[in-house]
């Protein structure tokens, strides 16, 4: 039987617990998860390229119930056209609140038409994670907010080096 295969695409600036939630249940549906880091032209991000895919890897080495193979990797360019290289079945996306709905639905319409045989399959985010968005977590934390519930020690461990440097900069 051949191999089934997903990619995760996001830009991960930083990853959450929101975005390791639906790759957990994401590893149920597929034998290999490609977790892909996108370098994003329509983002300015806070973390590098390198640093997004360091903290992204560093974080599912220490995911617990991984159900199938995960990889991460960058990617730069098309998804659709990534998606075809790693010969991916399927497109996996979380759906947070009705805000993100049209934005989905647009990316989902463009991709089909750019290539209908690869799926994009939506996991509706848990209760717990509805709310949360890389941009607040950055928000939060930079105005001394606690976001330790929603981002792995490591991750904040980072954003602390990461604001601190910005700061000393300014
Ligand atoms: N839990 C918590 N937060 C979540 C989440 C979840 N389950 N799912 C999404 N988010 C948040 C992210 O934190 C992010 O928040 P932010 O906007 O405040 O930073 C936001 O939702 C969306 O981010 P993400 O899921 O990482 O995706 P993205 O929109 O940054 O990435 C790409 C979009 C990379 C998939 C898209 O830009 C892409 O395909 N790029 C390649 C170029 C291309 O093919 N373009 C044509 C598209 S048709």
């Amino acid at each position: 039987m051949s191999q089934r295969t997903g990619i995760y695409p996001g830009t991960f600036d930083p990853i959450t617990k929101g975005h390791l939630h639906i790759i957990q249940r994401a590893s149920k549906l597929v034998d290999l998860l490609v977790v892909g880091v996108a370098k994003n032209i329509n983002k300015e991000p806070l973390f590098s390229d390198g640093e997004r895919f360091e903290m992204v890897q560093c974080d599912i080495d220490n995911l617990p119930d991984k159900q199938c193979d995960i990889k991460v990797e960058f990617f730069d360019g098309l998804l659709i056209s990534y998606a075809q290289k790693k010969k991916a079945s399927c497109i996996i996306r979380g759906l947070r609140a009705v805000s993100d709905f049209e934005y989905e639905f647009q990316m989902t319409g463009m991709n089909a038409k750019l290539n209908p045989e690869i799926e994009t399959v939506f996991l509706m985010a848990s209760d717990k994670w509805q709310f949360v968005s890389s941009s607040f977590i950055k928000e939060i934390f930079s105005l001394g907010g606690d976001i330790s519930e929603f981002i792995t020690p490591a991750v904040e461990t980072l954003l602390k080096e990461k604001l601190e440097i910005t700061a000393n900069k300014a």
